[in-house]
């Protein structure tokens, strides 16, 4: 299909103070960061979580970096190895880094050191509920998120969980940096709609940079 807006580009989109979209920032590196999203995921397969609460997550996770985020019935937490593997995490690519560096930098964020990539695979009907990112140490680094694949509706809170939300779509390419101010807010992705995508298939790939330790 003819894609009008190809030769677009980027640009930003302010969402909150400390919070912006980068729209189609990553766009154009995609493909290559399918393609290395696959081959961690060869050696850490993505895994369906257990909250605390006892539920499945509709969402599939694995990491790459030094430490990886993961849950189970015990709570939330960083650690140095993949429970399922009992290895390490993989390294985090270096195009990865190099991707969060920038558009940290471009959001304002000069001195983004990030040491964990939690990577999420949603099917069609996969969501996240609205959560804050809390289980870092150091919250004066902002949170880095790239989305590739189908899109989803993102939603961006206040403190409160009840909180009004924004609802913005995120489309393969789309960068989001939260930080600073806004770096506690509320926010969650709607059940991702049935569809295909030409790179990614029947799946919303996410990566989110943190400076967990
Ligand atoms: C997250 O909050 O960890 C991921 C958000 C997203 O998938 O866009
Ligand atoms: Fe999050």
């Amino acid at each position: 299909m003819l894609d009008l807006f190809s030769d677009e580009a980027p640009w930003s989109e302010p969402l909150a103070e400390g919070a912006v979209i980068l729209r189609r920032r990553a766009r154009e590196q995609g493909e290559m960061l399918l393609a290395l999203i696959d081959q961690l995921a060869q050696q850490n397969p993505f895994q369906h979580l257990i909250t605390p609460g006892g539920h499945r997550m509709s969402v599939a996770m694995t990491n790459c970096g030094d430490l990886g985020w993961s849950s189970d019935t015990r709570g939330y937490q960083y650690s140095g190895e993949d429970t399922l593997t009992g290895r390490r995490w993989p390294p985090m690519p270096e195009p990865f880094r190099a991707l969060a560096l920038v558009a940290a930098q471009e959001a304002g964020f000069s001195h983004f050191q990030p040491d964990a990539c939690l990577i999420n695979r949603y099917e069609p009907g996969a969501k996240l509920s609205l959560h804050q990112d809390k289980d870092e140490k150091d919250l004066r680094q902002p949170i880095v998120s790239v989305s590739l694949g189908l899109p989803a509706v993102f939603q961006f809170g206040g403190f409160e969980r009840g909180d009004a939300v924004q609802r913005v779509l995120l489309e393969h390419g789309d960068v989001v940096v939260w930080g600073g101010p806004s770096r506690l807010r509320f926010h969650g992705i709607l059940p991702v709609k049935p569809g295909v995508h030409p790179l990614a298939g029947a799946y919303r790939y996410n990566l989110t940079f943190r400076r967990a330790r």
